[in-house]
């Protein structure tokens, strides 16, 4: 190991000569790196260092924790522009990325070259061609059309909480178990194999939790489950998006279809991106409004302010997690003077963005009522999250919910003792005590 130093702003950073895998410097010499996850001051802050990075380090050097290096982007249009650039493509099989752990795992959904990748196309026409079909589903219509759902699934989980009784952890009881119950209900999946769905997602995101052979189980339980829900919608389409799936592809030319394995992934990819991301939002929500009494109040005495609310929670919260969205570069290109070679791995930090100022005024304040508000929380360009309008509702209804059903809620602990969740794909609270 190298010398190790803590700047004035609290970030680590090492002098060493370690191999190099993201980024060598023209000289050979050591390089000044900023050591990852950086250090913020309380659970719901942002590290300090986000904001001298933007000044003065747009695209810093940054070691992660497997001790592979990469670079870290931290302004507004550099995040934008890289996110919309296809030489910036998401890691492939064989391609030498930056690993985040030392195991090199982060997930099934974390790395296309894991044995249980998806066979949802990732690149070019391809993709493109399953975006815009899987894409169809999510329309406006279709999420007001979900609202009540959702909204009785809140009310149920909730009074089952408030029938535990005091304190309540609002992240076990309402953000873990309302996405995967929606995911279920999208995919017209029946209301009792709900927990094996949550069973399921866990097993897939949980590396520290689970081992190997029971991720693998649940994916060949999952395999063979989605197999059957594919052929009985095949049988007896319904209301929901594998059937629309379905229904529409055999309209298609044969060539363009979705095939089985292409429906199976998509479900397994929508309950992997649509789940954790989802539960932790929920959860870091909550708490953000809850931190400060006067957001709550504020939106307790104009409930019309819940959607504008709801993105600013989306572009504060600054535990996105990972570090980012990983990129990975098969040729050279100059980003912000500097020349990054190919096989270069480039973090995007969609939340340091997020609080550039260049684009947000006061963007260290929280402003229920920012509009516009073009935060890069669901990412950008070809790959930007297909489930937001979904996400976006979810959380809308939540918090509609909670406003009405609980006005008295507030966090059971003071802000600062939150518990962080460090995960390598997804960052947030552990749990969200909270009293009503
Ligand atoms: C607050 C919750 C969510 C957040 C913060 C979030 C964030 C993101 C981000 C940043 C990406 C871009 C990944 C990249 O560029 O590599 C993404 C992609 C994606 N998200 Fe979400 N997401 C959320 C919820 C959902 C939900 C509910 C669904 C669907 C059920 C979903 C489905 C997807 C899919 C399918 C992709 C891949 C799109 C593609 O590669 O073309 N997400 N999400």
């Amino acid at each position: 190991m190298g010398q190790v130093e803590t700047s004035q702003d609290g970030t680590t950073r090492t002098n060493q000569t370690k191999p190099d895998r993201g980024h060598r410097t023209e000289s050979g010499g050591d390089a000044d790196v900023v050591r990852l996850p950086m250090p913020s001051a309380g659970p719901l802050d942002p590290p300090a260092a986000w904001e001298r990075l933007r000044a003065k380090c747009p695209v810093a050097t940054v070691e992660l924790p497997s001790g592979d290096r990469a670079k870290f982007v931290s302004r507004y249009d550099d995040v934008r522009a890289l996110l919309s650039d296809p030489r910036f493509s998401r890691p492939r099989a064989g391609d030498d990325t930056a690993r985040i752990s030392a195991d090199g795992s982060g997930g099934v959904a974390a790395d296309a070259s894991s044995e249980y990748a998806l066979a949802i196309p990732e690149t070019g026409e391809p993709h493109l061609r399953w975006r815009r079909q899987v894409g169809r589903y999510f329309t406006a219509k279709r999420m007001a059309a979900l609202r009540p759902g959702m909204a009785e699934i809140a009310e149920t989980l909730l009074d089952e909480m408030i029938e535990r009784g005091q304190p309540g952890d609002l992240k076990a009881a309402l953000g873990f178990p309302l996405p995967v119950y929606v995911i279920c209900d999208l995919l017209g999946a029946p209301a009792e194999d709900r927990d094996r769905f949550s069973h399921w997602s866990d097993a897939f995101l949980n590396v520290s939790r689970f081992s190997k052979e029971e991720t693998g189980a649940a994916f060949t339980e999952f395999a063979r489950y989605m197999a059957e829900l594919v052929a009985a919608k095949r049988t007896e389409p319904g209301e929901d998006l594998l059937s629309m799936l379905i229904v529409e592809s055999a309209a298609l030319p044969e060539a363009e279809r979705l095939t089985d394995d292409e429906l199976l992934a998509t479900g397994m990819g929508l309950l992997v991106a649509g789940h954790e991301t989802t539960a932790n939002m929920i959860g870091k929500m909550v708490a953000l409004l809850l931190a400060d009494r006067g957001r709550w109040e504020q939106l307790l005495a104009d409930p019309s302010l819940v959607r504008t609310a709801v993105e600013e929670v989306l572009r504060f919260d600054a535990n996105l997690g990972g570090f980012g969205m990983r990129r990975y570069l098969s040729e050279d290109v100059d980003l912000d003077g500097e020349l990054l070679p190919s096989g270069t791995t480039v973090f995007c930090g969609m939340s340091a963005a997020n609080r550039d100022e260049r684009v947000f005024t006061a963007a260290d304040e929280m402003d229920l009522t920012r509009s516009p508000n073009p935060h890069l929380t669901f990412g950008a360009g070809p790959h930007s999250c297909l489930g937001q309008a979904l996400a976006r509702t979810e959380l809308q209804v939540v918090l509609e919910v909670l406003l009405r059903k609980l006005p008295t809620l507030e966090l059971a602990v003071p802000a600062d003792e939150l518990r962080k969740v460090e995960g390598l794909l997804v960052g947030g609270l552990r749990e969200v005590p909270v009293r009503w």
